[in-house]
């Protein structure tokens, strides 16, 4: 390449020096385009922090009986409107009953129990039920208002979960996890 290059500048061409200089001028803006690149990257939030962003969600138009799926961290969320039929079947299952006793409330002390009010978004707001739509078993979406007791099945191994999103029957060893969240007016619900 440097022989052809010295054979070129002794021949005299006119133009390879053009192209020469043109060519190292490119190089030089490329150049500063990837120093400048790491500079602006960074001044991003990283997929990492994303991730662990809040997300409000407007559940206005859900009439009891309505459920939404939302998107956090990557996993369904499920936002239900319970009905009161909803509510008093999970309410009229005994304690003992259950294959898991604890609320898995992430808004509650670790070993609460899985009452209906516990499992739901509280005393006053116990139609609501928000919970990751992740099987405990091995993490396939459980489909709603269906399986042997109204609530929700997962069709992968045939775990069935109550009205309150408590695990009944089939192989999935907790309820459905309930995530932090909150009501930040009657009608958003923030969860994270
Ligand atoms: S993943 Fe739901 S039953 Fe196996």
């Amino acid at each position: 390449m440097s022989e052809h290059e010295t054979a070129s500048e002794t021949l005299g061409e006119p133009t390879r020096r053009d192209f020469l200089y043109l060519t190292t001028g490119m190089a030089g803006a490329v150049g500063a385009a990837a120093v400048a690149w790491p500079f602006i990257d960074q001044m991003r939030p990283d997929a990492s922090t994303l991730a662990l962003a809040s997300i409000e969600v407007d559940v206005s138009s859900l009439q009891p009986g309505m459920s939404l799926t939302a998107k956090w961290r990557g996993k369904p969320v499920f936002i239900r409107n319970r009905t009161d039929k909803e509510v008093e079947e999970a309410n009229a299952v005994a304690l003992a009953d259950l294959k898991d006793p604890v609320a898995r409330n992430a808004n509650l002390p670790a070993d609460a129990q899985a009452t209906d009010v516990d499992r739901s978004a509280g005393k006053d707001k116990e139609n609501w039920i928000v919970m990751i739509g992740s099987c405990t078993h091995l993490g396939c979406v459980p489909l709603g208002q269906a399986g042997d007791f109204g609530g929700w099945f997962c069709p992968c191994h045939g775990s069935h979960y109550d009205t309150a999103g408590r695990i009944r029957k089939g192989p999935a060893p907790e309820n459905l996890a309930v995530p932090t969240f909150a009501f930040t007016t009657d009608t958003v619900i923030k969860i994270g």
